[in-house]
Formats: structure tokens, sequence, C-alpha cells
């Protein structure tokens, strides 16, 4: 059985907003499934829609086979969920955030006893349960929020933006505790990210979305492999008027399958197959155009480039000031208390 199916979801914000835009995708058990996307892509409207904090606007989904809307009891039972922002208070020690979030479950104090050790163990965080949260780092306290939503033994687990804002290294640790999940626990995790390397090291599946829409979904390397050959990365000297004729030309070489630009001038040429044997003619025609080259680079395609190819944009813009935004916040929270 299919442990999320999910068809035709629309979600539209009071004010017109369209946030999800006709959304169908399933997740399979014990299946790694991400959403990958700029902020503002509809990722966390989505979560919200399925297990049950929002009502969504038309479209079906089904739990574990068991409708939604029919049966919201069914989201509750079987997801965990950690929010975008982390529900932790930092007030408190760990464990008095685990019990506190039992108490919401209705667990009895012997189940929360028992299953708040497995999961304090499980994410490394035993030693320091009796410690206020506020003297945690940033990825000790995105483990304590996942381990709170694990604490009613789902079977599937929604993560929104697990690692978000957080730096490379606790990213890592974190990634290798979703893995432990799904291997020790034989969880469904779906997650969502926009973090390139986090959606291809650690999904199975993965969906691009923007702007409310999925615009490709499959495992990371069938992405990658559909987009065939290398990707050359040019940049030219000067903005010279010369340019456009070259980039002409250069549409033309045999071997190039698409050409794009962005508007500060860089320009990404795709090839059927191996690029390296392209530079050099790439290099002569630009001189023969008197147009000097700044820089070439070339690589096999990433799930960057995947991104690029179906949005036409970067990840990366975005995605850094939001992260910038994130760690504000959070310091400002600090502060204010
Ligand atoms: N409660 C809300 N009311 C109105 N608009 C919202 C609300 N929450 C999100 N939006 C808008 O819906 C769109 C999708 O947001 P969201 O699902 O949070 O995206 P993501 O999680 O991918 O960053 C954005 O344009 C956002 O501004
Ligand atoms: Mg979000």
């Amino acid at each position: 059985m299919e442990a999320v199916v999910v068809e035709d979801l629309v979600k539209v914000y009071r004010g017109g907003i369209r946030a999800v835009d006709g959304v169908s995708f399933s997740i399979a058990e014990q299946e790694v499934f991400g959403f990958l996307g700029p902020n503002g892509a509809g990722k966390s409207t989505t979560i919200k829609c399925v297990i049950g904090l929002l009502r969504p606007t038309s479209g079906r989904i089904r739990v574990f086979g068991v409708d939604v809307e029919k049966d919201p009891g069914i989201a509750k039972r079987t997801i965990g969920y950690a929010a975008q922002e982390t529900a932790v208070d930092d007030q408190l020690t760990g464990w008095e955030n685990l019990y506190l979030q039992g108490r919401f479950y209705r667990l009895s104090r012997e189940e929360i006893r028992r299953r708040g050790e497995e999961v304090l163990r499980l994410f490394g965080l035993w030693e320091r349960r009796n410690d206020l949260a506020q003297t945690y780092s940033g990825g000790m306290l995105k483990r304590l929020d996942i381990a709170c939503a694990l604490l009613h033994r789902p079977r599937l687990l929604f993560l929104d933006e697990p690692t978000l804002g957080l730096d490379v290294q606790t990213r890592k640790a974190i990634w290798d505790y979703i893995r432990k999940l799904r291997e020790e626990q034989k969880m469904t995790i779906f997650l969502t990210t926009h973090y390139m390397e986090e959606a291809d090291e650690l999904c199975d599946r993965v969906a691009i979305i923007d702007r409310g829409r999925i615009l490709a979904l499959d495992r990371p390397g069938a992405l990658k492999a559909a987009l065939g050959g290398d990707l050359i990365t040019l940049k030219f000297a000067s903005a010279d008027d010369r340019v456009p004729s070259l980039l002409s030309a250069i549409r033309a070489l045999p071997g190039v399958r698409d050409l794009r630009s962005s508007p500060d001038g860089v320009h990404w040429i795709r090839v059927e197959q191996r690029g390296d044997r392209l530079i050099p003619e790439l290099v002569q025609l630009a001189l023969a155009h008197g147009v000097p080259v700044d820089s070439v680079r070339l690589k096999r395609p990433t799930l960057d480039d995947v991104y690029l190819h179906y949005t036409g944009r970067e990840i990366r813009e975005a995605a850094s000031s939001r992260e910038e935004h994130v760690r504000a916040r959070i310091l400002q929270r600090r502060v204010r208390r």
C-alpha cells in the first residue's frame, strides 16, 4: 500500500494566493521522498494539507489508504511532524519538552518514560536531557524537535526543512539520523528542502516544485541522467555587442543541445555528450568573433542543473537570503527573552 497518495491538490489562501496549484504524487512505504523548491514554492502548504493542519481548496489526500477528509484522526495517529520553525520551548529542559509532547498525544507516563528514553538515545540527546533547551546548539534543538515528533511512534514522518539555517556539518549529522530512522524504524519520510545535496543524498525520489506545481519527479539519478551530457558554463570578458551573433554560432555547433543565458552574462551550454572536446572549439569561435573569454567551466549534471533546467533559474540566491533571515530571527528571539 502507498503511505501517501495526493491527487490534484489545490490550496488557495484567503486573499487569492494560489500556493498549491494541482499537485499529485504518492509515497511508498519506507521511502524517503523529497520536495525540492525555493522559498514560496508551496512546500509547507502541501505538508500542512496532508497532515490535516490546513483544509485543501480541492483535491484528494489518502494516508495509508484512508481519506484524510473523511477520517482526520488517521493523520494524528500515524503522522509525526517537525515544522519548519522548531516547536521546542527553550525555557524547558529537553525532557520536559518531550513530556509535554507526550501529554499532548495522551500517552501514559510510563509510555512517555520508555519511548522518551528511546528517542533521546536515538538522537544522541540522552545525556543532555535535563539541561535547558536554551543551552542546546541549533543542531541539538532540531534533533529534539524531531525526537518530539517521533514520541507517539508515527509510521510516517514529515520534516519541513529539517536543516534550514544549520551549518554543513550539523546538516550532515541530521542526515545520518534521518537515514537511521528509515533503516532502524522502517519509517516513511517526507521532507522538504531547498538544499540540492540534501535532496540528492537523502531522497529515494525527489519532486521539483515551483510556484505550486511539480515540474519533475523521479529518482535523483534519473533526473540527472535525463539531462544527458555535460554542462559548460561560459563567461565572456565583456558584454560586447558581438555576443549575440557569437551565441547563435555556438547554438549551431554540432553537439550543442541547448544554450541559456542569465541576465548577468553567464551562458550555460548543454552538450550531447562529452563537453571537453567542445571547449577548444568554443574558445576559437569566441576569438574569431573578437569576444575574449573570461572563464569556462565544465561539469557533469548535478541536481542543481536539473533544477536550473526545469525552473530556468538557480536556487541559491533565494536560498541564501532566506537563511540569513532565519538566522536573524533565531537570534532576535534569543535576545528578546
Ligand atoms: N497563511 C498564509 N496566508 C496567505 N498566504 C500564505 C500563507 N502561508 C503561505 N502563503 C503563501 O503561499 C505561498 C507558498 O508558501 P509556502 O507553502 O510556505 O512555501 P514554501 O514552504 O515552499 O516556502 C507563498 O506565496 C506564501 O507567501
Ligand atoms: Mg516552507
